[in-house]
């Protein structure tokens, strides 16, 4: 029996990796998600309380067994930086990096030798990348959990926003990479990866922003996006974008050695480097002991 714990699975190329990842006999899937449904358990990232929630009740259904495969998935992109979550933090910081790291540590106990953990990032943590969002200035997590004492905050609300998304993605990126450095999980034979699916129009992500680009996201998930799905290597398909994470997921695909980054471009999986930010270890760790403390945790 393989059992995958998931968040992300109901919307996007989320929901149509857990067609794929189901398939297989002998595979339990754990989902926790804002709606009910089967194999469903509730889980409101917005909430540091739902996150202990969800973990708690995953211990209880996975008594002495174990996840073979923990996929954080679910993310999500604000108009602005305003939003607060009830814990009195950024929204969209919040949900993308504070709460999966919350369900990484408290999860990590229960994790499988040989397991394979999956993070969905984006390649707007890295302005090589070339995507129109406002890059990531820095990873600091208490001034991305209150953007207000951000001295060098956007003065634009919209590119605050993008901002909080980007850098909360970097933040994705950093915390794989401290996970893998780190020796007791090395001996543990755990494999981290960092999943960015390029950019993948049609899914729920745009939900959230102005009326004309929900329309041009929707609009380019359809036929429309197919002639600049090639001239751009980072357009997918949901389709594309769901297939990699499965691989990812099932271990059909695996990182060359000393790689935690996997950015599908052109719908084939790559192993490039991502940005110079992300791969600095001791970001990574300043960015691993104040989310714990964020959270509650000891480091
Ligand atoms: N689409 C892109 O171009 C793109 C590019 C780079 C990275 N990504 C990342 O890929 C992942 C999937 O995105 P998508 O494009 O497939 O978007 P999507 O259709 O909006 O899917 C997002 C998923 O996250 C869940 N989610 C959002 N907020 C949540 C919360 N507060 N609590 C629990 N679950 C929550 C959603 O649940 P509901 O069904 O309840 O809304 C949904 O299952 C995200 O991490 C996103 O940042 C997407």
């Amino acid at each position: 029996m393989t059992t995958i714990v998931m968040t992300g699975g109901t919307s996007g190329f989320g929901a149509l990796a857990v067609q794929h990842l189901t398939r297989p006999a002998g595979t339990r899937l754990l989902l926790g998600a804002r709606s009910p449904g089967p194999e469903t358990f509730p889980l409101d990232l917005t909430r540091l309380d739902s996150v202990r929630a969800f973990a708690a009740e995953v211990r209880s259904q996975l008594g002495d067994s174990r996840i073979d495969v923990l996929l954080l998935n679910a993310g999500g992109i604000r108009p602005d930086d305003t939003g607060r979550t009830p814990d009195g933090y950024e929204t969209t910081f919040a949900v993308n990096h504070l709460a999966h790291y919350l369900l990484l540590r408290l999860l990590l106990p229960a994790i499988a030798d040989k397991a394979r953990i999956i993070l969905t990032t984006s390649g707007t943590h890295d302005p090589a990348t070339g995507a129109s969002l406002a890059p990531p200035r820095h990873a600091d997590a208490d001034l991305l959990a209150h953007p207000d004492r951000d001295p060098h905050r956007h003065p634009n609300a919209v590119k605050a926003g993008q901002h909080a998304y980007t850098a909360a993605k970097l933040c994705t990126v950093l915390t794989v990479r401290a996970l893998q450095a780190d020796p007791d999980l090395e001996a543990r034979h755990l494999t981290a990866i960092a999943y960015d699916p390029g950019q993948v129009f049609g899914t729920g992500l745009a939900r959230d922003l102005a009326l004309p680009l929900q329309l041009a996201w929707r609009l380019f998930g359809g036929p429309l996006g197919a002639p600049i799905r090639r001239v751009s290597p980072v357009l997918n398909t949901r389709a594309a974008a769901a297939a990699a994470l499965t691989d990812l997921a099932l271990g059909t695909a695996t990182p060359p050695p000393g790689h935690t980054y996997a950015a599908l471009r052109h719908g084939e999986l790559t192993w490039i480097d991502p940005s110079a930010l992300a791969r600095n270890d001791e970001l990574a760790q300043a960015l691993w002991t104040d989310s714990a403390r964020l959270v509650g945790l000891t480091a």
